[in-house]
């Protein structure tokens, strides 16, 4: 990819439904800024019966790419032309790059932003240092459990209400993820080294998590990768028994750098500057 032309207007957005409360447009238009670089990211409300439409559209309206949200993350993977190895074994796209010949191409960088997030944020903590407990089993759940199993978790107990996705994961991954009945949650933390929210509960609007945290160690870390509010009522209880926690926000954040690398050929820095602009705002 080369540097964009300074008298092309550069367009990138996130196509999701609801969008909204997204804050990548924040994001992405404050590196836009801080490149020097003519364009805008918008927030792209497409239903989804328009999803195949709007992402066709992207070429002729001259769009780089866009990101792929909730709920259009399996079915934009069935839309583009091509789809990387990593997305293909993760189930999921999260981003899509336009090609010059207009073709789309389709890969998942949420896997990226969550161990880049670990490793900004706790630095010391490593995969393999004790079993992992992971609740829910949907699109953000598969990039997080492919991430730590890709970074060496030995075991991963992977709970879900719906025991049949939880499964069907632990099958299409194999080991080290094993698959537990949504009963089990609360004994699934026993002895583990991080425990990690996948699911929507706690997001705002949703009620809290129902997991109770009398059996996780407090030397393990609590993960959420939800970032409105930033701190889950899960979070919270992990924090105030004395655990290390981690929200959603680092995530959301570093996995938009590989996709301005492909979009825009820039890999663009997420400083605390950045995390504070968009923090504000929650
Ligand atoms: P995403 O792609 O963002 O992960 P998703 O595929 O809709 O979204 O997955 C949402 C996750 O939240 C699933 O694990 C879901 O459990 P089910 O597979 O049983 O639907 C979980 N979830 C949603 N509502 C829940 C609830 N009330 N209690 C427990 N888990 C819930």
């Amino acid at each position: 990819m080369t540097r964009p032309q300074p008298d092309r207007f550069l367009l990138a957005g996130v196509m999701g439904w609801p969008v909204m409360h997204s804050r990548s447009p924040m994001m992405h238009n404050y590196w836009l800024e801080k490149h020097g670089l003519a364009g805008r990211y918008l927030p792209l409300a497409i239903r989804p019966e328009h999803l195949a439409a709007a992402l066709h559209a992207l070429h002729p309206l001259g769009f780089a790419g866009v990101n792929i949200t909730i709920p259009h993350k399996q079915e934009a993977m069935k839309i583009v032309h091509e789809v990387d190895a990593l997305a293909k074994s993760i189930g999921a796209i999260s981003c899509v790059l336009v090609r010059p010949d207009g073709s789309l191409a389709g890969t998942n960088n949420d896997c990226y932003g969550f161990i880049q997030a670990i490793r900004q944020e706790q630095p010391g903590w490593r995969p393999d240092s004790g079993p992992i407990a992971v609740i829910g089993a949907g699109g953000g759940s598969r990039a997080v459990c492919y991430g730590l199993a890709r970074e060496g978790a030995r075991e991963i107990r992977l709970v879900n209400r719906t025991f049949e996705r939880a499964k069907e994961i632990a099958e299409g991954f194999g080991a080290p993820i094993r698959a537990l009945r949504w009963d089990d949650r609360h004994e699934a933390l026993d002895g583990a080294a991080m425990v990690v929210n996948t699911t929507s509960q706690g997001m705002v609007g949703n009620p809290a998590l129902d997991l109770r945290l009398d059996k996780l160690p407090r030397s393990a870390l609590a993960a959420d990768i939800i970032y409105i509010p930033l701190e889950t009522p899960f979070l919270a209880a992990a924090r105030k028994r004395g655990n290390r926690t981690i929200n959603g926000l680092g995530m959301l954040l570093n996995q938009a750098r590989p996709a301005w690398k492909a979009w825009f050929g820039i890999e663009p820095e997420v400083t605390p500057e950045l995390r504070a602009i968009v923090e504000r705002t929650i």
